[in-house]
């Protein structure tokens, strides 16, 4: 079964150009200039992409379907999750198995695989959260190399529930370098924003804004400075995730200044949300509460983000979703109002996987903050090479899966609950115009979405294997 994509504008992270695209059962098998091939005789089906970009579909290397976190549990499922990234342009996603106390690493990785075969939309793979670094975690992390999960979140916040102490992150990196596996580590200093919270719930500072308040900058950046440190001492490559303070960041670009195998990725909260979300009146800012915080848009964060996105010293932007009802789930009951009078009750995470894409394009184009070409890379090369995927997914190259969004850079869409199929009950972003409309998605040589109707059926995704970071030096 072949399909042609004709009179479109093909664009990768280095390519600009007007060419057809023929795809052949789930591959790209030829791309060449218009009407130089004689493609379109035999081709089963034929989409017309005049005036549209041809890109390839999101990678979103950061996702938590089904998270437990502060007695609920994240509200979408593999199923509603990864169908909802489909709509938002995004094929691939990479989500994170959990060890919980008590556990294996190897009882989360299984029950994170049960729960998403048969289940996802799209392709995905698994990071592994490591909750308690003993020896036999250890040992299992190189037994999971072999399953093709070769990353490994640590926290350094979270005391008493997934925090690592310092030399139990250091072993993990020393195991890091031996078996060529990446660090991705939640760089926060738990210790000291475990003081400030109580500080602040002693003195009746019980809303949503104080949880920003108690876990400032400087929290994130010494963190990030020191796991920097032990990462280059162990000589293990170290992902920071969710970045959002621009003096962490500085940490990032000073030690990639010096060629350590350091990378950072950020997310559209951090570049877009701040202080006045936090304090919407009536508890709304409970809609806004994740960790790391969306910072005061006052202190510049968001435009240094966006600067470092330029420079590579961020190399990728993911969504960290981690949705929670601020209503009552039908299922799941109440979410985010678990914290009505105690901002340290709301659980931490927001939705972002179907925004991802058009909310980056809107800040990347829209209004003039990068080039096409970055986006591509921020949003899908950069994750696929990040995380061992690459060119399978994050290009359009021959040989490449059919991983495909057509998009309409001449309409407009409104960012809105009312548009999205994230299981959850409010859009971080309600009412924001954005430019650029998403016309299809393909994902291994399938339609999923064309013209906002979903084609694609449960299941339809495969579990992958990666490989190891393509970035290091
Ligand atoms: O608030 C967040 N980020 N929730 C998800 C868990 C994590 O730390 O990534
Ligand atoms: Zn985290
Ligand atoms: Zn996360």
């Amino acid at each position: 079964m072949t399909i042609l994509i004709k009179n479109g504008t093909v664009v990768t992270a280095t390519e600009f150009m007007a060419a057809d695209v023929l795809i052949d059962g789930e591959k790209v098998v030829g791309i060449a200039a218009a009407n130089a091939h004689p493609w379109e005789e035999g081709a089963g089906t034929v989409i017309d992409a005049t005036d549209r970009y041809v890109m390839p579909g999101g990678v979103d290397v950061h996702t938590h379907m089904e998270l437990p976190f502060g007695g609920t549990s994240a509200s979408d499922t593999f199923e509603s999750g990864t169908r909802a990234a489909a709509w938002g342009g995004t094929t691939t996603l990479i989500d994170f198995a959990v060890q919980v106390h008590g556990e294996t690493v190897m009882d989360g990785y299984e029950t994170w695989m049960e729960r998403a075969a048969g289940n996802c939309a799209i392709d995905y793979g698994f990071h592994m959260i490591v909750g308690e670094v003993t020896d036999q975690a250890l040992k299992e992390m190189d037994i999971l190399m072999d399953e093709g999960v070769t990353s490994f979140k640590l926290f350094m916040a979270y005391p008493g529930v997934l925090y690592s102490d310092d030399g139990q992150i250091f072993r993990a990196m020393q195991k890091a370098a031996e078996n060529g596996s990446t660090i991705m580590m939640h760089a926060e200093n738990g210790i000291v924003i475990d003081v400030l919270r109580e500080q602040a719930l002693a003195r009746g500072q019980t809303d949503p804004i104080h949880h920003s308040i108690t876990r400032p900058p400087v929290t994130e950046a010494e963190a990030t400075h020191r796991a920097i440190a032990y990462a280059e001492l162990a000589g293990a490559p170290l992902y920071v995730v969710h970045m959002s303070a621009k003096e962490a960041v500085e940490e990032v670009a000073s030690a990639r200044g010096r060629g350590a195998n350091v990378f950072g990725e950020t997310c559209p909260q951090y570049l877009f949300l701040g202080w006045r979300n936090l304090r919407e009146p009536n508890f709304e800012g409970a809609k806004y509460v994740c960790s790391t915080p969306v910072r005061n848009e006052e202190e510049g964060h968001q435009e240094a983000l966006w600067k470092y996105l330029a420079t590579n010293d961020l190399q990728i932007v993911s969504t960290d979703h981690c949705p929670f009802c601020m209503n009552d789930h039908p299922l799941l009951g109440t979410q985010k109002r678990l914290g009505l009078g105690d901002f340290t009750a709301i659980p931490n995470g927001l939705p972002g996987v179907e925004d991802r894409m058009r909310m980056i394009y809107h800040g990347a184009i829209g209004e003039g903050r990068l080039s096409l070409n970055r986006f591509v890379e921020v949003t899908a090369t950069a994750p696929a090479k990040m995380f061992g995927l690459y060119p399978q997914k994050g290009t359009i190259a021959i040989g490449s899966d059919a991983d495909i969004l057509i998009w309409d850079p001449n309409a407009t869409h409104t960012m809105s609950v009312e548009h999205n199929h994230m299981d959850v009950d409010y859009c971080c972003y309600e009412g924001t115009e954005v430019q650029g409309q998403i016309d299809k998605v393909l994902s291994r040589g399938r339609v999923l979405i064309s013209d906002g109707e979903y084609h694609g059926s449960k299941g339809d995704g495969k579990y992958l294997k990666r490989g190891l970071c393509q970035y290091l030096i």
